[in-house]
């Protein structure tokens, strides 16, 4: 008999909602600009989800990002307060893509997908080239199967009403969207405010 346990991992978040249908046509009806990489649509609102008219949108993506930081990583709500920063739609065409980002001004960050099939892009998070869990690359060290613990990247292939959240730090891309309809989905950012305290020595006001 033996057991291990998968200590110091990155906690990511996944679950589903069943979307009504005018969620995605009011994403649509946004007004939308070209990325200057060419390889896919923004809303020109950085700001989505303040809009009254996502209401219910907003709501859904609040739940979760509450579940994943006071459920999931007991984050003390008495001391720490979620607050939403901003929020955007993606579009991607046939052919778009996402380049290897992560999201800066930000602490938890997660992407909900209004309108997604098997082909039409996956998310892939990428492990730090310096996330020193075990083996650092100084050696090279060759797997005959995934595991968490040493996996370079997890991908993930996102349907429609699915939700993903992470750390904003996490490096992130997509996949090409092979699907002959257009890819839907709502990025956000969250910051944790509130006063932390240590001891007796030092505070922190976020
Ligand atoms: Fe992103």
């Amino acid at each position: 008999m033996f057991q291990s346990q998968d200590l110091f991992g990155v906690p990511i978040y996944l679950a589903h909602v069943d979307l009504q249908s005018q969620l995605l046509e009011d994403l649509k009806s946004e007004e939308w600009h070209r990325f200057p990489a060419s390889n896919g649509w923004g809303t020109t609102d950085k700001h989505l989800l303040d809009n009254p008219k996502h209401k219910d949108l907003r709501n859904i993506v609040d739940e979760h990002a509450s579940n994943y930081v006071y459920r999931t990583l007991q984050v003390n709500h008495a001391v720490h307060q979620l607050d939403m920063l901003n929020t955007w739609g993606v579009k991607h065409n046939t052919g778009d893509w996402a380049q290897k980002h992560d999201h800066v001004n930000s602490m938890i960050s997660g992407i909900i997908y209004l309108s997604s099939e098997h082909d039409s892009g996956k998310l892939i998070l990428h492990k730090q080239l310096q996330w020193n869990n075990i083996f650092p690359r100084t050696t090279f060290i060759e797997f005959t199967g995934f595991s968490a613990s040493t996996a370079e990247e997890w991908n993930y292939q996102p349907r429609t009403g699915d939700i993903v959240i992470f750390p904003s730090h996490v490096e992130h891309s997509v996949t090409k969207n092979l699907n002959a309809n257009d890819r839907y989905c709502v990025a956000f950012n969250y910051f944790l405010r509130g006063t932390s305290t240590v001891g007796d020595h030092s505070t922190l006001t976020l």
